[in-house]
């Protein structure tokens, strides 16, 4: 369930209409809901209660500073991939204490952040990640607290670009080399490794492909226990898939009654990552009918947003389900909703069954709470959009639309053109 719905025949979120925000905010803007935010974050930590667990909400899923700080209230940690989305974990008042810092390319810098703050742990992904990572430890003497990624070998069976389970994935490590891992980081005194991590992929629907990455992680959790290495947190990573159109993916506490069964003997403490199933149908996408057209094969609809507002529907075809935000009586007809932006990839829905629109109209994108703004881009110099943040009765813009300037003041001339 989700708090966008509609009113006397206009969409609201919570208590508050689409129309009015736009009035004041224009178009395409993001719209996320609070109430369901805390929601899904409530159902899906409480499905975990049972044994030791810390979910570290996945920034990279939408990284808005008053999102991050929506959730520090309710409890939940960070799971980072960058220095800038440790940056903003930090700022919103999540302590260090609850921060995972994963991914397969950290800079130096990034390391050095990462241990001078005392962040839980790193997510190391490589054997040469993890002597750098001893190295950089042992120059700031700074004890370097670490899990293992393991590369399962695992089939997640979702779309490819977001699958990264499979050997020929460049994530994580594989699960023959992870016991010489440990073992090479017994040599630098500042290396603690206190976990294994795994990641297998994103929107996935079925409880499976967990299962058996679970079983694998198991034994080589054994595997060290016996050789004396003292684990403390399995990290498994996030992954839990949403409903964008008709996809059944299991809920939040079947997908913990299966963790929990299978770990619950191994005295660890989980850590959780999810993203898109806390924040996905927590957002959407206004946008603006500009033009309506047909070209005798196709009927169009070329809407203010575009590719660069949310990438999703070009780069993994991914459907997105759109609503007009005024309920319409007209008849329903087949249409393309396409963007300005000068690319055939630049699409929301095609041949969508939808009602008929006509310039001026109104309509929203669901399920657009994650993975939207974050991966918008400036291309074509269009600013991106605004966020907004509903709770309730009221609402707060939570970034204010960019405009050309702000585009085009990190830009400049070189200066000894000027004299020509
Ligand atoms: N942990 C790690 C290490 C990850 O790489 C990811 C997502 C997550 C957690 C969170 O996964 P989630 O619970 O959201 O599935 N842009 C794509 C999704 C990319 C996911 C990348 N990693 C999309 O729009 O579908």
């Amino acid at each position: 369930m989700h708090y966008f719905g509609y009113k006397k025949g206009v969409l609201f979120c919570e208590n508050v209409s689409v129309l009015d925000i736009v009035k004041e905010v224009g178009t395409p803007v993001y719209i996320y809901s609070a109430k369901t935010i805390r929601r899904h974050y409530k159902i899906f930590s409480d499905s975990f209660k049972e044994i030791p667990s810390l979910v570290c909400y996945s920034v990279k899923a939408n990284s808005n500073i008053a999102i991050l700080a929506l959730l520090k209230k309710l409890g939940a940690g960070a799971d980072v991939v960058s220095g800038g989305e440790l940056k903003r974990a930090l700022k919103a008042g999540i302590s260090p204490q609850k921060i995972v810092f994963s991914g397969v390319g950290k800079t130096e810098e990034e390391i050095k952040m990462g241990l001078e703050k005392g962040i839980l742990m790193f997510n190391v992904e490589s054997l040469e990640e993890l002597q750098v990572l001893g190295e950089i430890a042992k120059e700031l003497k700074k004890m370097a607290y670490f899990a293992l990624r393991v590369n399962p070998n695992v089939d997640s069976k979702t779309h490819p670009y977001i699958a990264t389970g499979l050997r020929r994935s460049k994530f994580g490590i594989p699960e023959d080399l992870i016991i010489e891992a440990y073992k090479i980081s017994l040599k630098n005194p500042y290396l603690k490794g206190i976990g294994l991590d795994v990641h297998i992929g994103s929107q996935l629907t079925s409880v499976e492909p967990f299962i058996e990455t679970i079983k694998r992680l198991k034994n080589l959790w054994q595997e060290l226990i016996q050789l004396g290495f003292e684990l403390k947190y399995l990290d498994m990573g996030g992954g839990l898939g949403i409903v964008y159109e008709n996809e059944e993916p299991p809920l939040p506490q079947e997908y913990a009654e299966i963790i929990i069964r299978e770990v619950k003997d191994l005295g660890a403490t989980l850590i959780l990552e999810p993203g898109r199933v806390i924040v996905g149908n927590a957002g959407i996408l206004v946008t603006k009918v500009l033009y309506t057209k047909s070209n005798l094969e196709r009927n169009f609809v070329v809407v203010d947003a575009g590719m660069n507002d949310l990438i999703r529907p070009a780069l993994y075809q991914a459907y997105h389900k759109i609503v007009p935000v005024e309920e319409k009586e007209e008849k329903e007809v087949i249409i393309d909703v396409v963007g300005p932006i000068c690319e055939s990839g630049d699409f929301f829905a095609r041949e969508r069954k939808l009602p008929l629109l006509k310039r001026g109209d109104l309509i929203a994108i669901m399920s657009a709470g994650a993975y939207g703004f974050v991966m918008s881009s400036n291309y074509n110099s269009r600013p991106r959009p605004a966020e907004v943040l509903v709770d309730g009765e009221e609402f707060y813009i939570i970034r204010r639309r960019e405009n050309i300037e702000d585009l085009l003041n990190l830009e400049s001339i070189p200066h000894a053109w000027n004299s020509s």
